[in-house]
């Protein structure tokens, strides 16, 4: 089976990246794999100033997967454009790079890309609207409510011809509006989705395994919720969809694709086993020659399509696009 595809005016030699978060800005786990096999990476999220993070430990596991509250440690949006892009462009000339970018405030992701917009080395952004450990004080995440999120996609998509990728949360209880939004608002893809704020409690301690308290869980919890966060999308928007949560094998990612993702994201198992990209590529190359694919664009939306298709969700129509949805979200 092929695995090229061609997005947003670009070619990814195959549809596996490393998600926001999971990989740094590539130099950090550059010895351990070749980036260079993988369709793309995403950074690490970029804030305006440095971030120091939260309090250790910052991830723990648990049965069903990992929970994580980094606070989006990075060295902010400067020391990025000066230190860690010129690197990207470098190395990973073969593979695409989204940008990931977080803020408090519509402003600051503005001023975020301003800041790296005309630098080398880079596809896009990926605005990440849905970070479960660090939302602004008091109120939801952007990617929980359409207006915040739409100021913000409006602002960046002012600013800058790249492709911008929307990363929304697994959290909204119809994802079909802010993604409808997002695309109203001028975003070139979305991806689906985030961690799902969860908390793990240690019985002897009697205190939450992570310092901060709460935080986003992942890893094979997640990877019903995610696969079904894009098939409903799917079913919204035209926009190309990202698909990431609990992607371990080839035949997960399968599922993701079926569902409508054009793409693929990767983290969580990339941290038990920092090889499981390049080894879930492989796989799904298997997959399709097994199931005589030709090509892997064969099988995206491939479960929402044809004789024995899959029923669509019901969009509800009581719910106002410009609604602000779901409950609120804190880090504990
Ligand atoms: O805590 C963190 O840095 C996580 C970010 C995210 O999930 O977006």
């Amino acid at each position: 089976m092929k695995l090229d595809q061609t997005l947003f005016g670009a070619a990814f030699r195959n549809p596996v990246l490393l998600a926001a978060g999971t990989c740094g800005f590539g130099e950090e786990v550059w010895e351990v794999m070749d980036l260079r096999t993988l369709g793309g990476i995403v950074t690490k999220s970029v804030t305006l100033e440095p971030r120091a993070g939260n309090p250790a430990p910052r991830v723990a596991e648990f049965r069903a997967g990992m929970i994580n509250s980094v606070g989006l440690a990075n060295p902010g949006a400067r020391a990025v454009r000066r230190d860690k892009l010129p690197w990207i462009r470098d190395h990973l000339r073969s593979i695409q790079v989204f940008v990931s970018v977080a803020g408090h405030t519509p402003a600051e992701y503005l001023e975020i890309v301003r800041i790296l917009d005309d630098a080398d080395g880079f596809l896009g952004f990926e605005l990440n609207l849905s970070c479960p450990n660090d939302t602004r004080r008091g109120s939801l995440p952007f990617a929980l409510d359409p207006q915040a999120l739409t100021q913000v996609v409006e602002g960046v998509r002012s600013l800058t011809s790249r492709p911008i990728l929307v990363k929304l949360a697994p959290n909204a209880p119809d994802l079909s509006l802010p993604a409808r939004a997002a695309e109203e608002a001028g975003a070139d893809g979305l991806t689906l989705v985030n961690t799902l704020p969860g908390l793990v409690l240690d019985p002897r301690t009697r205190r939450p395994a992570l310092g901060a308290g709460a935080g986003g869980v992942s890893g094979p919890a997640l990877r019903a919720v995610g696969v079904h966060a894009v098939w409903r999308v799917r079913q919204a928007t035209g926009l190309p969809l990202l698909g990431v949560g609990g992607i371990a094998s080839g035949e997960d990612a399968v599922q993701y694709l079926l569902a409508g993702a054009s793409l693929v994201q990767m983290g969580t198992a990339s941290f038990w086993d920092p090889r499981s990209a390049e080894r879930v590529r492989n796989e799904l190359e298997h997959f399709g020659r097994r199931e005589g694919v030709a090509h892997v664009s064969e099988l995206v939306g491939g479960a929402l399509l044809g004789s024995g298709g899959v029923a669509a969700d019901p969009v509800p129509s009581s719910i106002p696009a410009t609604a602000s949805t779901g409950p609120d979200v804190h880090d504990g």
